[in-house]
């Protein structure tokens, strides 16, 4: 029995194995954020070829909080029917399917939107300088948050993710670098932990208690100053009584620096958050042989893996897994006869 194959449950998810697309932006939606038809062909895919959990790519609770813009989008109650339609395709083929809320913050990248941060530095010469968030505009954009929640779960998703990595907006008041403000949302790392804590705590009033909650964090900012795992693992346990229920770790691209990765580079940063918090985490990065993804969840390094290029690669990547782990598994009807 391969631990990758088998199942698990968080809070009303029932997932049949352990492999999670995670969120990778695919810039495909039409120019006001709704999605098309790439989209169900690109998800469904992966549904088809056996992934446990589809997480849907960065998706903007505001305009202003595109990442590009083809991003897609849940900042008005038309996106809700495309979405709908990627939930109930995936769903259809045996997947559970999660979407991350975003907002990018300073890099926010679409032409014409204003730019917004906790401080007014912009995160390179190529992006305008944001402007520092009023204490209306924090109130403003957890509001987005929880109407963002609110919409997925009129689109039937079953898990949220919210979005606190990869230096976006949450991220940005998280960590040290990032972060000046001199108010209670700045300085030590409870006020930085606030904005988050908030978020979470106003998404949970509209997504079901029965739904698990995703936060995706940069546990390493790479940087001596910035934030590293065990300040992300405290930030968490200030938050997650407000309703976390499972981490998802990555790391970086809060400010531009090279960062040395290899397969696994990112497991250590998992292995601590899930020992320091107690809470379920998804691991991942540069993850491509089935064996690897065996081990860490073996060990009990990790609840679950992610795998990100290697699905963009191969969308049956999950089917071919199974095989390798000498695991028997459903193959979809339709392709019975090209079974391994
Ligand atoms: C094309 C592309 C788009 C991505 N977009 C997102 C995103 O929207 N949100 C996010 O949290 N991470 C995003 N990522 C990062 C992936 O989720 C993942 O963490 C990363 O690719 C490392 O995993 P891998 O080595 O298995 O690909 C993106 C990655 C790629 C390659």
């Amino acid at each position: 029995m391969a631990k990758l194959f088998e199942g698990i449950k968080i809070k009303d998810m029932e997932l049949k194995n352990r492999i999670v697309m995670p969120p990778m932006c695919m810039y495909s939606s039409d120019e006001h954020g709704h999605a098309k038809e790439f989209h169900y062909i690109h998800y469904g895919t992966r549904a088809i070829g056996g992934v446990g959990l589809i997480i849907l790519e960065a998706t903007g609770v505001e305009g202003r909080g595109r990442i590009s813009g083809r991003d897609l989008g849940i900042w008005d109650d038309s996106h809700i029917e495309g979405l709908a339609k990627i939930v109930n395709i995936c769903k259809e083929y045996g997947a559970k399917v999660g979407i991350q809320l975003g907002h990018a913050g300073r890099k926010c990248e679409v032409e014409g939107e204003e730019i917004i941060a906790p401080s007014p530095i912009a995160f390179s010469e190529r992006y305008k300088v944001p402007i520092e968030m009023t204490k209306k505009d924090i109130e403003d954009v957890i509001h987005s948050f929880r109407e963002g929640a609110r919409r997925a779960n009129e689109a039937g998703f079953d898990v949220i993710e919210i979005h606190a990595a990869h230096g976006y907006l949450i991220n940005q008041f998280l960590s040290p670098l990032t972060n000046k403000r001199t108010d209670e949302y700045g300085g030590s790392l409870e006020n930085r932990a606030r904005f988050l804590k908030e978020i979470v705590e106003e998404v949970r009033k509209v997504w079901p208690e029965k739904k698990p909650i995703i936060v995706r964090v940069s546990a390493e900012d790479y940087v001596d100053e910035g934030n590293h795992p065990e300040d992300l693992a405290e930030i968490l346990n200030l938050v997650k009584d407000k309703g976390v229920d499972i981490v998802n770790v990555s790391s970086g691209a809060v400010v531009a620096t090279r960062i040395k990765v290899y397969p696994g580079y990112q497991i250590k940063f998992a292995e601590i958050i899930r020992q320091r918090t107690q809470l379920p985490v998804i691991a991942g990065g540069l993850i491509s042989q089935p064996e690897m993804a065996e081990e860490i969840l073996s060990n009990g390094r990790a609840d679950l893996v992610y795998i990100g290029r290697e699905l963009l690669r191969n969308p049956y990547w999950p089917l071919g897994a199974a095989k390798r782990l000498n695991h028997d598994i459903d193959w979809p009807v339709q392709y019975e006869r090209a079974k391994l």
